[in-house]
């Protein structure tokens, strides 16, 4: 059976066309998956279990794999199940590794023996069916390619059709099987609130490293994303990278292991920790999409590809998506005191600098005026709004910018009337204390009825004020005292996959009611930002830290595992939080990396203050489709020292920005010449400098030149910076 997709591939300017194709070889008993520039292949080895065979560059078509053959057991502690890189392995027979799937079967059985059993192949789509030797519980294992990026899709669904009942004790999404190989290092992003997205670095010894949430959410502290290189060889612009990330807003788990036998190998889907999944008979769980690609250009091709990856299959609207408007906060200016005149006052000043749209933070509903009270309660506070939120809208409208607004639907305090009158709609155990984070308590978004509450209270919103053109969903706590005592006492543990599945479903129905409705997902910042909210939000809040050097730090991490159209940056006041103060253009050009907002008191701002504004908005609209739909090269970082640079080039080459940073100087130390990338050397660039800090001054340079020669910037002081525009004469 053969299946070609063709559909060329745009990876930098002059790539080959590469098609995508899943092929079986009757004889060998393999599957090939070419993913455009990506060969991946699985086989039915002699005992017929699914065996992993090839994960990398794509191979010749004409050439002659062999048959997937087991390796050998090692001495009696060791059985062949132990040395073979399995594809998704069961729980059972002797196996010491990660498993992809633990059962407790009908009578107590725990063991698992998965065989194959057979295959379709439907376009770009492979669906292999494993099941075990004398039950019939079944796994459909299924995998889409997607030739434009390389990047290839898994997930599983498990069936049981054993007439009985069932308990999945662990249920992964796939495992990821590395070539048999030495000193693998492996790239992950961990954090904390307001310190998301650090990049972390460290070699994969043998034994298990495990990155997970068991929040809840996808957390603050680790993101579902890996990047794996070969003997630390890898750097931003060369070496073999295999990368991947999880399409899941609820615990989530990646082991990153390396066996005795030197196989390294990432698992990951649901978190098995406190997990327990009983399936009735006939039912079935799917695993969540867990995403994996390969390149040999460094972790700067690895995350262009991401990036290029999130734009065109994961967010709504996909290639064809609108670039993201110039937004307005009101967070950070007002606090929780909102009223119509204030934020009329806001809007006229947020739209002379020419933003586009104007968004209401917490504040505006229930008895919300600090963190202790009002969540649950999504009705317009009346005495900061009298006539309701149309009056602000329709100003909003009228001064050129659409309106959002800011809800946190998921929480309730318990000085709410929503509380009071349903107590046991929050997440607790009977007779248990309930911890309250930020004075509130998490609803039980697992149980349909609390669902249904949300769903009526926000389409209602949304109803009575069509103008609501965006959303920022946020949630600012994880869960505490994870109980469902509505449910069976065996049940009560799905709350931890029931939560999400409820999450995304309420949004898919409120958006699908309110079509040109856009959300940015928010939990504190960058608490919830995956594969699987991505496919329902067009934007997501980075992290509560406005502060730019900081900032600098958090979006490079951002930046490794998704694209800077998603990253909402916000220019803020100074002094921030952390105390520290940096110049408007250096703010500006921070947040201009990414997806530009404004979020400081603008009634403070001077008018020196507001005409620089204006003109960094005028800016970043000329170079945005650059920045938030190009390709990214991070050229100096801002992890190793003072000055960090950065350079967008657009899809078509017909634009590149580059944005400089000096944090910090060593007296009399000049900064480095930056070479520029992914330029075409032949080409002539006009260069536009937006001060006077580009040493050369040249009006225009060859491709050559800027990459070879580079540009010099006079950045002197700390917390300076400047950005060249360059556009390809034709
Ligand atoms: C969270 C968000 C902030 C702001 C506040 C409002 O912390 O990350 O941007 O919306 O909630 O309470």
């Amino acid at each position: 059976m053969n299946s070609r997709l063709a559909i060329p591939l745009l990876i930098g300017i002059l790539a080959p066309a590469l098609s995508g194709e899943i092929r079986y070889v009757t004889a060998k008993k393999l599957w090939r998956l070419e993913a455009g520039p990506v060969s991946y292949v699985v086989g039915v080895n002699e005992r017929n279990e699914l065996q992993h065979v090839y994960w990398g560059k794509r191979l010749g078509s004409d050439d002659d794999l062999a048959a997937a053959r087991s390796n050998p057991e090692w001495a009696s502690f060791d059985n062949s199940v132990n040395t073979t890189p399995e594809e998704f392995p069961g729980w059972g027979g002797g196996r010491y590794t990660e498993p992809c799937l633990k059962v407790t079967l009908p009578n107590g059985v725990r063991d698992l023996a998965l065989k194959y059993s057979s295959y379709r192949i439907e376009g770009d789509t492979l669906r292999i069916e494993l099941k075990d030797v004398s039950y019939d519980l079944g796994v459909t294992l299924v995998y889409r390619v997607f030739p434009e990026t390389g990047i290839i899709r898994k997930h599983a669904v498990i069936a049981n059709r054993t007439g009985g009942a069932v308990t999945l004790e662990s249920a992964q999404s796939g495992a990821w099987n590395l070539p048999r190989g030495e000193g693998y290092r492996l790239t992950y992003l961990s954090g904390r609130w307001a310190g998301e997205w650090q990049i972390d670095q460290e070699p994969i010894h043998p034994g298990m490293k495990i990155v997970e949430s068991r929040r809840g959410n996808t957390g603050h502290q680790a993101n579902p994303w890996f990047a794996i290189d070969e003997g630390g060889r890898a750097d931003e612009s060369q070496g073999r990278v295999w990368f991947g990330a999880l399409g899941w807003s609820g615990n989530w788990r990646f082991s990153i292991e390396q066996t005795a036998h030197q196989q390294v190998r990432v698992t990951g889907g649901f978190n098995p920790f406190d997990f327990s999944y009983p399936l009735a008979a006939g039912e079935t769980l799917e695993t969540p999409p867990f995403y994996a690609g390969y390149t040999e250009g460094g972790f700067g091709e690895a995350s262009r590809l991401m990036h290029r990856f999130e734009r065109t299959e994961i967010l709504p609207g996909g290639a064809a998506s609108r670039a993201r408007p110039v937004l307005y906060n009101s967070w950070e200016a007002t606090e929780f005191a909102v009223d119509e005149p204030g934020q009329k006052a806001l809007a006229e000043k947020a739209a002379k600098l020419g933003a586009e749209r104007f968004v209401m933070d917490d504040g505006w509903f229930g008895a919300r005026n600090s963190d202790h009270a009002g969540l649950g309660d999504w009705t317009v506070n009346r005495a900061k709004f009298p006539n309701g939120l149309r009056p602000l809208i329709e100003y909003v409208n009228q001064l050129g910018m659409d309106f959002g607004i800011w809800v946190e639907p998921e929480m309730v305090n318990p000085d709410s009337d929503l509380y009071r009158q349903h107590p046991d709609w929050a997440m607790h155990f009977p007779d248990r204390p309930r911890t309250e984070a930020r004075n509130q308590l998490v609803l039980n978004m697992a149980r349909n009825d609390v669902k249904e509450y949300i769903f009526g209270a926000l389409d209602r919103l949304f109803s009575e004020n069509p103008g609501i053109a965006f959303v920022k969903w946020d949630m600012n706590r994880n869960f505490s005292e994870p109980g469902w005592p509505e449910e069976p006492p065996a049940e009560q543990k799905k709350i931890w996959v029931a939560y999400t599945r409820n999450v995304y479903e309420l949004i898919d129905r409120l958006r699908a009611k309110h079509p040109k409705l856009e959300i940015e997902a928010c939990s504190g910042g960058g608490g919830r930002v995956d594969l699987g909210i991505l496919t329902r939000v067009e934007e997501v809040w980075t992290s509560d830290n406005t502060d730019a050097f900081d900032r600098l730090r958090i979006q490079e991490g951002f930046s490794y595992a998704h694209t800077p159209k998603i990253m909402m940056a916000w220019v803020t006041d100074v002094p921030n939080f952390n105390g520290r103060t940096t110049p408007l253009q250096y703010r500006f050009l921070t947040a201009m990396t990414g997806s530009l907002g404004i979020g400081g008191n603008l009634n403070k701002w001077s008018a020196a203050d507001m005409t620089l504004a204006g003109r960094m908005v005028e800016l970043y609209k000329s170079i945005r489709q650059t920045v938030q739909a190009g390709r990214l090269y991070r050229l100096f970082s801002p992890q190793s020292g003072g000055f960090s640079a950065s350079e967008y080039v657009a899809e078509d080459g017909r634009q590149a920005v580059l944005f400089a940073f000096r944090s910090a100087q060593h007296f009399g130390y000049p900064p480095p010449t930056v070479r520029l990338s992914g330029l075409d050397e032949q080409a002539t660039y006009r260069v536009r400098a937006i001060d006077d800090k580009f040493v050369e001054r040249l009006p225009a340079a060859s491709g050559a030149y800027l990459m070879n020669h580079g540009v010099n910037l006079r950045l002197g002081g700390d917390f300076d910076s400047t950005a060249l525009v360059l556009e390809r004469v034709p």
